[in-house]
């Protein structure tokens, strides 16, 4: 016989015979839940609760304890160490099996370690890393940035969405990751708000959209292998409606609202199959979402089925006690979270020994902490992570911001910047003295929150971007009066003036500064709230001194959040919301800027007209408006849905299969919308319903439907969009999901103002 085909049947043998012989749990043809029952029946107790317990990455804390003083420590919890623990401990409390999950850790070096350190644990359970890559896994040196979700969400291109959650699950695994925190699917309705950047805006349908999208990007269906991620949908739930706009604060909100604003985007999240969802900071009517039952017993495992696990945001449970006053000590605050229906802490050391004697003194059953486990040993299974836990440090840095992934954050940025007014200046034509100048014009806050120092060469700023893209005849002039927003030297606006002067065009690019490691000059971002949502400190009186230099003037919007400044709406001669269009937003930027790109993005959230005009959405019921301030118009600035293009688009009247249905029947609206300018173009097809007699009062616009096309000049295209008892349905006087019979007017257009909007009415028989 062959010896080398000897050699092969006695291997293949032997391996036959260990696949038999092996625990099932160590057996990868068989599932992962059975996989998962097999191996908690043999875990201590410990263990168990052991998994349910996250910690950040030993190198976090290796920073805080080097620059944070005890007292700075012991003051905040914002920093990610743990009094009495010192990370030289972390190790043993790992190989104890005591932990179950890291966050924060942002080398694939340290991702490696502490995998090394799980395998030494008696069982071997692998350790679930999860970090928060909201639009790119932006905490890690050297991945793509993509544009922030609510820019985003102004391309209103699912697709693409999707496409850059693919990416970024590609880039966490190489990075040895393979938990995101997000979607963030919070509904933003205060612009004070410090976090609206991170959510794709106000409106519940929109949201919902997007976060399936971004779910199926990161998960891809069931997220087995080493390329996917697993998803979280966060946070559960109301915190984009905090009173004061501070974050964290109490939700005071109808079960109503609840239900038909808040909810949906979860509700819809479950059905797409995310495995995994994190608590609200704040409170909702009453009750800290981190002891809430009836958010996390009740209608996500009851009512809508979710078979995955919950886990606490930063510190929560232990707010239930320190913040809250709802629990006496650590202890009852561990027991009304885990009674609630929380899964993991998120983190450090409080958490194991209170919940191990609650099961001890029976007060939380076994059978809790098991149903708790179940899911992150399924989630660890189907990641492929008790195969292969390590992952190649040294691939890592080719896989990120590879050449496929930049195409798709420079698409998704060229799509996202929304062209808000446009006096006949743009697109800018060559020859022309450009005359560029603000604190955002060359410094990194395009990026947005959420990431952390990233290398200079991977950043196309605003003025790098203007003189890549602008032709040889064209000067491009760039004053630098500064990167920071906070310490604008008004002094130097006299000259930026002058030099403006000798300009054909002036371009001004101001708005926030979001960035998690400027410190000192965020004026956006998480916990970044403001208490007025204008142009911050000097920037408006630049852009005045600029404009009153008479050269017609672009003002470019850097900003992670709607800002009410009517002075520029009323004077500048183009207006454009870039938003935080990513590491490569300024070359997206300066190839709309001239007419290289035709302008597409639509707005995701009203702006309104000052901070006294808040709430401002446009899904407001009937009766918001009746009266008028007499101190300001009434009007928003920009409508949801809004968005300029270079080219012109017409719709047609649209029609219906049919006018006339019963309740329980669809019908398809249809329209062609034609490009009538002489330039290619996108639009974005918006559908809308008004509900015009119920007998709840219903919003005076609900968007249903969209649709991104690309359209030739003079080209036109039929658009369909079905309308199903779902789009019509709403919650009834007793609170049922139902489509009251009536009138519907449905309209159709490219934003949700009326003078955009063409209607047909529908009516639904008994
Ligand atoms: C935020 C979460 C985030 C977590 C971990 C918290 O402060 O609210 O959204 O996922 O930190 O970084």
């Amino acid at each position: 016989m062959n010896k080398i085909f000897f050699a092969g049947l006695v291997c293949s043998c032997t391996a036959l015979t260990s696949a038999t012989s092996l625990a099932d749990y160590k057996n990868p043809l068989l599932s992962a839940e059975m996989r998962a029952e097999d191996l908690l029946t043999r875990m201590t107790l410990t263990e168990k609760v052991g998994q349910m317990c996250q910690y950040v990455g030993i190198e976090h804390i290796k920073k805080s304890e080097k620059y944070l003083t005890l007292e700075e420590m012991q003051s905040g919890d914002a920093h990610g160490m743990y009094p009495n623990l010192h990370s030289s401990k972390m190790p043993d409390l790992i190989r104890r099996g005591e932990i179950g999950s890291f966050l924060h850790v942002v080398d694939p070096k340290e991702a490696n370690q502490l995998q090394q350190y799980a395998s030494e644990s008696r069982m071997g359970i692998p350790l679930i890393i999860g970090i928060d890559a909201i639009h790119g896994n932006g905490l890690v040196n050297g991945s793509t940035i993509y544009p922030s979700p609510l820019t985003m969400a102004s391309s209103w291109n699912l697709d693409l969405v999707r496409q850059a959650n693919i990416e970024t699950a590609i880039e966490m695994r190489a990075n040895g990751a393979q938990w995101t925190f997000t979607p963030n699917i919070d509904i933003a309705r205060d612009p004070r708000w410090g976090r609206v950047g991170e959510t794709f805006g106000e409106d519940t349908f929109l949201v919902s959209e997007m976060g399936v999208a971004v779910i199926e990007g990161l998960q891809q269906g069931d997220f087995i292998g080493d390329q996917k991620v697993l998803a979280n949908a966060k946070h559960f739930v109301a915190g984009g409606e905090p009173i004061n706009g501070l974050n964290l604060s109490p939700m005071d909100v109808s079960l109503r609202s609840l239900k038909q604003d808040h909810f949906p985007p979860f509700k819809r999240a479950v059905d797409a199959g995310v495995f995994s969802f994190m608590a609200a900071h704040n409170e909702v009517n009453g009750v800290p979402a981190h002891a809430n039952r009836f958010l996390f017993t009740e209608v996500l495992r009851e009512d809508w089925g979710f078979e995955g696990f919950v886990v606490s945001d930063w510190m929560d449970i232990e707010r239930l006690n320190g913040l809250h006053r709802v629990a006496e000590n650590q202890t009852e605050a561990v027991y009304q979270a885990v009674d609630a229906g929380l899964d993991m802490h998120m983190h450090g050391p409080n958490f194991l020994k209170p919940l191990v004697n609650l099961v001890k003194q029976g007060r939380i059953s076994e059978a809790r902490i098991n149903a708790a486990v179940k899911p992150i040993l399924i989630a660890k299974f189907r990641l492929g992570l008790f195969e292969k836990a390590q992952v190649n440090a040294d691939a890592a840095s080719d896989i990120m911001f590879n050449a496929n992934h930049q195409q798709t954050a420079l698409e998704l940025a060229r799509q996202g910047i929304v062209l808000l007014k446009n006096d006949q200046l743009l697109p800018l034509a060559a020859g022309q003295k450009i005359f560029v100048t603000g604190p955002n014009a060359n410094n990194h806050t395009l990026m947005g929150d959420w990431v952390f120092k990233q290398p200079e060469e991977n950043i196309i700023t605003v003025v790098e971007g203007l003189k890549a893209v602008a032709k040889p005849s064209t000067s491009i002039d760039y004053f630098d009066l500064g990167e920071q927003i906070k310490t604008l030297d008004p002094k130097l606006f006299v000259e930026a003036a002058e030099r403006a002067k000798a300009a054909d065009v002036a371009i001004v690019v101001v708005g926030s500064n979001a960035l998690r490691y400027d410190r000192k000059g965020k004026t956006a971002g998480e916990n970044v709230a403001r208490s007025t949502i204008n142009l911050y400190g000097e920037q408006l009186a630049l852009v005045q001194a600029i404009h009153a230099s008479g050269t017609p003037t672009v003002v470019v919007l850097i900003n992670s959040r709607p800002l009410a400044e009517p002075w520029l709406v009323d004077n500048v001669d183009a207006l454009i919301e870039a938003w935080e269009p990513g590491a490569l937003g300024g070359q997206a930027l300066a190839e709309i800027i001239f007419g290289e790109v035709n302008p597409s993005g639509k707005l995701p959230i009203t702006i309104p007209r000052s901070v006294g005009h808040l709430q401002a959405i446009y899904n407001h019921k009937p009766s918001t408006y009746v009266r008028r301030y007499v101190d300001a118009p009434t009007k928003n600035l920009y409508e949801f849905g809004d968005g300029l293009s270079y080219t012109e688009f017409t719709y047609s009247r649209p029609t219906l299969s049919a006018s006339r249905i019963t309740e329980d029947e669809s019908t398809r609206l249809s329209v062609t919308v034609t490009n009538s300018g002489d330039r290619a173009g996108d639009e974005v097809v918006q559908l809308y319903i008004r509900d015009n007699v119920s007998r709840v009062t219903r919003p005076v616009k609900e968007l249903k439907g969209f649709q991104r096309i690309h359209l030739k000049a003079k080209q036109s295209q039929k658009i369909t969009f079905d309308i199903t008892p779902d789009t019509l349905a709403y919650y009834d006087l007793d609170m049922n999901w139902r489509v009251e019979p009536g009138t519907f007017t449905l309209m159709v257009g490219s934003s949700s103002r009326k003078s955009d909007l063409k209607k047909i009415t529908l009516k639904v028989k008994p």
